[in-house]
């Protein structure tokens, strides 16, 4: 899907703005707090349905507004899509494709596939492991839409299996044949999603070192893994094993929802062993890696999104992107930069097309 035309309304920082682009390279210049990620941020909405840096949407809202509206147009080769998002505060969020709103979000994961690249990706390295797992589930999600509405049901069940531990921590009456039921869904659940994140990784992995080694000039060893309790024992087992605990605290601790994907470098903890540079390099790989997976499972390229890489990469990696770019290997692209000058000098030197849009304080104004 490329898309051609976004509009905002009381978006973030935006009253008003509409942008028709390119389906090639975007640039959004400005100086800094002008609202150059926003515009990114709002296009990734309408991919994902939710703010990559906000998970609040009415914190989206402009500040002493009501609502906002965020609408997009994308082609592909067959048709035109229409995505309407509007939030309004104390309203259920609305989702449209064309005039017909969507019953669940989940329906619309997978539509519009967007690869964000961001200073926020440390997270990926620094937050504990649900920050993991929900990036390498939403990669999942955008072409396989029965895992995501595994991992719904999992969620779904595992809050009923949650709630009634608590209620036997709190004196409630314990019955085995209740929890059979929720265990009986959990490991049914589980099983798959256990296999799918298995089977993906070990495709995922090899994409990976592929663009690492690409990157560091191969002379660097990182390793990604999947860890989880269920390749040690079968579900089934650890459920029964922790049952005497799990009772006593109330909760589920075993799980794919406990699983954790191992960042390394020269078999080391990459957290903790990674140079600054090593990390920046091991997250780009990672996002690259994120790119060509979706594609090569989806035939169509997802859009990128690229905030603030000049922080990121040294003029080398900068410049070895930049050439892939005008390559078109990443098709459509948004890039962002605080100076206004290098990237559409960069981009007509190589004649490669590229719309350039200046940002002031949610302002736009578009150059040839
Ligand atoms: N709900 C909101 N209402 C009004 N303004 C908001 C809202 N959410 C964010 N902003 C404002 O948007 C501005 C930042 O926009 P953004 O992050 O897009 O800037 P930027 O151009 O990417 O800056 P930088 O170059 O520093 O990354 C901030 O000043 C922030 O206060
Ligand atoms: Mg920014």
């Amino acid at each position: 899907m490329i898309l051609s035309k976004i509009s905002f309304i009381n978006f973030k920082n935006y009253d008003q703005a509409e942008l028709e682009v390119s389906p090639f390279v975007n640039c959004f210049l400005g100086k800094n707090g002008m609202g150059k990620t926003n515009l990114l941020d709002g296009i990734y909405y309408l991919s994902n349905c939710k703010s990559f840096f906000n998970s609040v949407d009415t914190q989206n809202i402009k500040n002493e507004e009501d609502f906002f509206v965020i609408q997009g147009e994308f082609d592909s080769h067959e048709n035109t899509e229409n995505i309407y998002c509007g939030v309004k505060r104390g309203k259920k969020k609305i989702f449209k494709k064309g005039k017909k709103e969507y019953e669940k979000l989940s329906d619309h994961i997978g539509l519009i596939n967007t690869v964000l690249i961001s200073p926020m990706d440390t997270n990926l390295i620094y937050e504990g492991s649900e920050t993991r797992r929900k990036f390498i589930d939403l990669i999942i999600s955008q072409y396989d839409k029965v895992y995501l509405q595994n991992l719904i049901q999992y969620n779904k069940v595992l809050t009923q299996r949650n709630a009634y531990l608590k209620s036997i921590q709190q004196g409630g009456k314990f019955d085995e044949l209740s929890l059979q039921i929720w265990d009986e869904q959990l490991i049914t659940l589980g099983d798959k999603i256990h296999e799918q994140r298995t089977n993906f990784i070990q495709e995922f992995q090899s994409e990976f070192n592929t663009i690492y080694k690409t990157l560091s000039g191969g002379n660097e060893e990182s390793k990604l893994s999947y860890k989880s309790q269920l390749q040690e024992n079968s579900f089934g087992d650890l459920l029964k094993s922790s049952l005497s605990k799990e009772r006593y605290i109330g909760y589920t601790t075993k799980g794919i929802h406990k699983d954790d994907f191992v960042f390394e470098i020269e078999e080391k903890p990459l957290k903790k062993f990674g140079s600054q540079g090593q990390q920046k390099t091991f997250l780009i790989a990672l996002k690259l890696a994120q790119f060509k997976h979706i594609e090569s499972k989806t035939e169509s390229k997802p859009i990128l999104l690229l905030d603030d890489i000049y922080d990121k990469l040294d003029e080398e990696r900068i410049s070895h992107l930049m050439n892939q770019i005008c390559e078109g290997i990443y098709g459509q692209v948004f890039i962002t930069d605080t100076n206004t000058e290098r990237l559409p000098a960069y981009f007509k030197q190589k004649e490669y097309e590229c719309f350039s849009f200046e940002v002031e304080k949610g302002n736009l104004l578009t150059e040839d």
